[in-house]
């Protein structure tokens, strides 16, 4: 009964807070790490080779981190091998998917340090999403001590090709064995990473999902949490079989309005202006769709974040107003669509491809991999104190 009245207090307090902040500058230092290296690291680093070809997310560091919530409180982070992770079988996340996550990455490319990407955003994100799943918040020490020491500890691994990262994977899950429904009262923050490439390399073809929906009017589709990927699963699938790259999703209102791909932000050029449908709270708050307004603002485009109906787009392809479009994300960076589809088939062919998303991604990349000066200040280096955790390791 109790857990009823507490969530609806919490839901109407994140959707008042659905503009959490972007844009954190980075001045933030952690005082003093006291983050424990496990003594098993170093065999693990040992042991491990790397693939020639990468891909996307299928390569593991050999190393994790992990803290844990109980008794009210955050405890001591740890560095730990990269292992299975134990849990009661009636864990919260496992019946009801308690679960929360960001994606993010380290850059070192020509450059003797890694560094990040706007990494107090995904931090921020990630309390957004917790707020929104009844779980506490981690405070942002605990945050960039994960990152940090992970990516210190893979720095040998860290790919050094433009395009290319160590991708990071910070995520939160309720551990409380408990059938009953409620929110779990011990946590782990675990962060893992993968050296990776482009989540996709070549231009998208995207199918309007006319029939599903990947979130719900008041539901948890701003979050980052594991269900609303879930919930896109089964259109991936039938997109795919059907040649497609991914599913475009539409308002779950009315099914009418242009929300974003499954994983994904999406933006067209409209008669020289850039169109990205205006935030919502069935969907998702990318860290790069708002990188992408910036910059593009900052080169000198106009960006228009508006209600996009799919009708209009489609016209506005048909009679040539719409000449590009792309999509773009963390794992995706910035990729160029070629073509939206209805599945019976109907293509519209978008007549120019990769050139100002070119432009975007060059220039958001050029930041990221810090090959010319970062005017937002949204890049910061790995601290040195977890270098010397990792060589103290
Ligand atoms: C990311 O871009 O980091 C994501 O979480 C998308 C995921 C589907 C790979």
């Amino acid at each position: 009964m109790s857990f009823g009245i507490h969530c609806s207090l919490v839901v109407n307090s994140v959707w008042e807070n659905i503009e959490f902040s972007l844009d954190k500058q980075i001045d933030f230092k952690i005082v003093m790490s006291n983050c424990i290296i496990d003594s098993g690291i170093a065999a693990a680093m040992a042991g491990f080779s790397a693939p020639t070809s990468l891909g996307f997310g299928q390569v593991k560091s050999p190393v994790m981190y992990r803290v844990d919530y109980r008794d009210g409180a955050w405890q001591q982070g740890r560095a730990l091998p990269y292992q299975n992770i134990e849990i009661d079988p009636a864990a919260k996340v496992l019946h009801y998917a308690q679960e929360v996550f960001e994606g993010l990455k380290a850059y070192k490319i020509d450059n003797p340090r890694a560094n990040f990407f706007r990494p107090l955003d995904n931090h921020d994100r990630l309390n957004f999403s917790a707020r929104r799943m009844c779980m506490p918040e981690i405070p942002a020490d605990l945050f960039m001590e994960g990152i940090s020491v992970v990516t210190a500890l893979s720095e040998p691994l860290i790919p050094t090709q433009a395009g290319q990262s160590l991708y990071l994977r910070p995520f939160m899950i309720g551990l409380t064995g408990a059938l009953g429904m409620g929110p779990s009262s011990e946590y782990a923050f675990i962060v893992i990473a993968s050296p990776s490439e482009a989540y996709h390399a070549g231009e998208m073809k995207v199918l309007i999902e006319r029939e599903g929906c990947r979130a719900a009017v008041g539901g948890t589709g701003a979050a980052k949490t594991g269900g609303n990927y879930a919930a896109a699963t089964e259109s991936a699938q039938r997109t795919q079989a059907m040649g497609y790259h991914q599913s475009l999703w539409l308002d779950p209102r009315n099914m009418k309005d242009i929300e974003e791909l499954s994983g994904m932000n999406v933006f067209a050029l409209i008669d020289g202006e850039l169109h990205t449908p205006r935030l919502t709270p069935s969907f998702l708050k990318g860290i790069t769709r708002d990188s992408v307004i910036q910059l593009a603002r900052h080169k000198g485009y106009e960006v228009v974040e508006r209600t996009m109906p799919i009708e209009e787009l489609l016209a506005d392809i048909k009679s040539g107003s719409c000449v590009e479009a792309f999509a773009c994300g963390t794992a995706a960076i910035v990729s160029p669509i070629s073509d939206i589809a209805e599945a019976d088939g109907t293509a519209y062919e978008l007549s120019q491809s990769d050139v100002v998303a070119a432009e975007l991604r060059r220039g958001l990349l050029d930041i990221q991999e810090r090959r010319t000066e970062d005017p937002f200040g949204w890049t910061s280096e790995v601290e040195d104190q977890f270098y010397q955790l990792a060589l103290a390791g």
